[in-house]
């Protein structure tokens, strides 16, 4: 593992591009990076906020597939909805609500937003974004989705002068509420 402030790479060269890790490292949501060119789609990037609301030390988070936040009696069909939705190179990003485990054990729901990043005409990496859904928790949802949009921005022109292309339209991100909403009417839970 290479740390670098606090943000946290698999191996010392899994940087992407120069530049990534600062910013993956300043920002305050929590923000993941796994290479999908290898087997299970590793995570090969971690920073601190996201190990913050995991528990998760980044050493047991990085080299592999995320789905260990998963509980072990299964996320539901929203696992299936990831696993499509990576599986289609014509899906740029999207968004999910998953119910995860901390590392105490405790629950929470996660939503997920991740959009993909192309490099030499594949798709290369997917980036994630996970928050933490609260029962009151507008404000925090709207001081999230603002931080990750401007993060996303820069994180896009950085890849871009390295000839990596980041995905998605991020329209994706502004559909939060109607899912909070829609999740306030079934009481919370997710699926
Ligand atoms: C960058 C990235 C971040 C992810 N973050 C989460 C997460 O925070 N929680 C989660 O349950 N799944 C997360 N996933 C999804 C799982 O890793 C996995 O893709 C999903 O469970 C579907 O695949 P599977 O059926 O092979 O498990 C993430 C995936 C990627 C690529």
């Amino acid at each position: 593992m290479s740390e670098s402030g606090s943000m946290y790479w698999w191996k010392e060269d899994s940087e992407p591009a120069p530049g990534f890790g600062d910013l993956m490292q300043r920002s305050k949501v929590p923000l993941t990076l796994a290479d999908v060119r290898l087997p299970d789609a590793p995570l090969i990037g971690v920073n601190e906020a996201f190990c913050q609301v995991t528990q998760y030390a980044p050493e047991l988070c990085l080299g592999r597939n995320c789905r260990f936040l998963q509980p072990p009696g299964g996320a539901g069909p929203v696992r299936q909805r990831m696993r499509d939705f990576i599986a289609n190179d014509r899906i740029e990003d999207g968004k999910f609500l998953v119910p995860n485990v901390r590392a105490d054990g405790s629950p929470f729901l996660n939503l997920v937003y991740m959009t993909k990043l192309q490099y030499r005409n594949e798709i290369a990496y997917i980036f994630g974004s996970q928050f933490e859904i609260r029962r009151h928790g507008e404000e925090a949802l709207q001081i999230y989705e603002t931080a990750l949009k401007q993060d996303i921005r820069q994180l896009g022109s950085i890849a871009g002068e390295m000839g990596i292309v980041m995905l998605g339209t991020y329209e994706q991100l502004a559909s939060s509420h109607s899912i909070i909403a829609k999740l306030r009417m079934s009481g919370l839970k997710g699926d």
